[in-house]
């Protein structure tokens, strides 16, 4: 079957089961295309309490998929591609986490909800790229222990100066984003302003224009009186600002980054996904329980 064609039967498929598809931005356009609801970490957290429908199919990787089970555990949740992780997430266990603890016992323990519901079921708080920042803020005179991106931990550290032990985890895409990148950007294209994921390292994080999660980087290209835009993440992003704002122009910072875990969500994964309703996100109730303090204390202090 062609895309198009796939496309039209998934639109008819969803309707008649009233199956919500909610997919991150990073995904490919044509499931883009597809979903009714799109977002960044957090909006895609936030829509699972919010939505009527009792069924969700969850196009990203795997720790948002189990983040919406854990604040909404009577829903069922529905992956087209089980296998699609987040390698970053896959970096610090449990078990870690309770090493650590013992360890640092006096230290708030922050993750990052590119953590599995097992890491997410050890620590106090959870945060994402749109709130991390202003969630160490409101927690002023805390010791916090971020884990697992050294790189976003890098950042709120340098702009809070909060005491923080970092775990030495990171994101292979946004790691690659370099000095270079960021400055073939700017003289291919000497009038955009430059936009940057904050799990992308620090010295470019610090040399760009604004550092904002991938839902953030919507509202400041509407809101920027700004025509051009360096897009420092995933290529989805920029099929998903472009598709907004078709009389403004972005740009891959430099080369394009391509996160292939994303990437493996296919629109024939979605339509046997949707035909099947087989590949339901399963998580052990105790883990729900202990996981969703933190995410929903999370969603509270934002
Ligand atoms: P956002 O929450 O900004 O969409 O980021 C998620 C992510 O995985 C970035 O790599
Ligand atoms: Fe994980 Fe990086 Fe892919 Fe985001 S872009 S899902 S952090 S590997």
């Amino acid at each position: 079957m062609n895309k198009k064609a796939l496309s039209r039967e998934i639109e008819e498929l969803k309707k008649k089961k009233k199956i919500l598809i909610v997919a991150h931005n990073y995904q490919r356009p044509e499931v883009q295309d597809i979903a009714d609801i799109l977002g960044d970490s957090l909006e895609l957290a936030r829509i699972a309490a919010g939505v009527p429908e009792e069924r969700i199919l969850l196009c990203g990787v795997k720790f948002m998929a189990e983040s919406v089970k854990i604040i909404s555990p009577r829903k069922t949740v529905l992956t087209p591609e089980p296998e699609a992780g987040c390698p970053m997430a896959d970096m610090i266990t449990g078990e870690d986490v309770r090493r650590l603890r013992k360890e640092y016992p006096d230290y708030l323990f922050m993750a990052y909800v590119n953590t599995s519901a097992e890491v997410k079921a050890e620590v106090d708080l959870c945060c994402t790229s749109s709130n991390a920042l202003a969630l160490v803020k409101k927690l002023k005179g805390e010791k916090i222990f971020f884990l697992p991106d050294k790189n976003l931990g890098s950042w709120i550290k340098d702009q809070t100066q909060t005491e923080m032990e970092l775990w030495p985890g990171f994101c292979y895409v946004h790691n690659r984003i370099q000095m270079e990148d960021l400055e073939k950007g700017r003289q291919e294209h000497p009038e955009a302003v430059a936009m940057i994921h904050p799990e992308s390292p620090l010295q470019v994080l610090k040399a760009a224009d604004a550092v904002l999660s991938t839902g953030q980087m919507i509202t400041y290209a509407r809101t920027s009186p700004a025509r051009e835009f360096l897009v420092g993440t995933e290529e989805g992003m920029v099929y998903r600002l472009q598709s907004l704002f078709p009389e403004k122009l972005f740009y891959p910072m430099g080369r394009p980054f391509i996160c292939d875990n994303m990437k493996k969500i296919t629109l024939e994964k979605v339509h046997k996904a949707l035909t099947d309703e087989e590949t339901i996100i399963q998580i052990d109730e105790s883990v729900i329980q202990k996981a969703a303090q933190s995410l929903n204390r999370m969603l509270e202090m934002s």
